[in-house]
């Protein structure tokens, strides 16, 4: 297979890539340090450098994600959360659509989505000027990704959050929070190696179902609400045509 893994220098996508590549696989993966996503031009740049490497792609992970405690604006001008967890996700999934189709059995594995109905948009103000807190940036973005989780066949989609895995999620974080994660991840977390199997099951054998969500490993039903797709789809489409004309 030929695989791309976003976030995949760290955490979930490090495993995820280390595995794939013991198999043989083929994996392109994507760190800050590679492109930094949180900029629709380098997302942009990305799609094509993706192509440039494979013919065709089998697999896309969408795993790359920062905490932001406080509110941060890109140089685009986004709230960086909604810039990398939705915008970018939304963006690179639709750039390497083409090379998607070209696969005997597509998917796309957005970790992470699904936080059920604790994330809603805040239509009203989606950059959080008014009121920014990084649980309700992410939230919000969890709840975007799933309304915008219809990649359309023959390309399967599929929603997973993983829960609590044990990842450098907690190293950007300023102290004592990072103390705090730290130490909760030791004692609660699940280890990479345990979280990446069912998601790599998922990336050899997706579901039949073109949109699926699923739970550390346990399918769970996908919220469906056609009217917040269309409207959140086309806001997303406006953002990206604000920076790439
Ligand atoms: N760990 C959990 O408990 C948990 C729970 C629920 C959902 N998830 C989801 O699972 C996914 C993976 O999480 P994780 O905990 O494994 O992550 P992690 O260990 O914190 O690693 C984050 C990855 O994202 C990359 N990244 C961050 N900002 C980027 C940017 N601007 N451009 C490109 N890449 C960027 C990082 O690259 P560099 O560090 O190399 O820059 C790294 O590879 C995320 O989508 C997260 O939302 C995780």
């Amino acid at each position: 297979m030929n695989v791309l893994i976003t976030g995949g220098t760290k955490g979930i996508g490090k495993e995820l890539a280390r595995r794939l590549e013991s198999e043989g696989h083929d994996v392109m993966t994507v760190g800050s340090g590679q492109a930094d996503l949180s900029s629709l031009a380098a997302t942009d740049a990305l799609a094509r450098a993706v192509g440039a490497r494979f013919a065709s792609l089998d697999a896309l992970v969408l795993g790359a994600f920062r905490y932001n405690p406080g509110r941060v604006e890109t140089t685009e001008g986004f709230e960086h959360t909604w810039a990398l967890y939705v915008l970018s996700r939304f963006l690179l999934a639709q750039r390497l659509r083409p090379l998607l189709e070209r696969a005997s059995r597509p998917v796309i594995v957005n970790l992470c989505g699904t936080g059920g109905s604790t994330g809603r948009i805040h239509w009203d103000d989606v950059q959080l000027r008014r009121r920014y807190s990084g649980f309700r940036a992410t939230m919000q973005g969890a709840r975007a990704n799933d309304l915008l989780a219809l990649a359309g066949p023959p390309i399967r989609y599929v929603l997973y959050n993983p829960l609590f895995v044990r990842t450098a999620m907690a190293e950007h974080l300023a102290q004592p929070w990072r103390a705090v994660v730290k130490t909760a991840s030791a004692v609660l977390a699940t280890p990479v190696e345990r979280a990446a199997p069912p998601i790599l099951e998922l990336l050899t054998n997706p579901p039949d179902s073109p949109v699926s969500a699923f739970r550390a490993g346990r399918r769970i039903g996908v919220m469906v609400d056609p009217a917040a797709s269309g409207r959140l789809r086309e806001l997303v489409e406006s953002h990206i045509a604000r920076v790439l004309r």
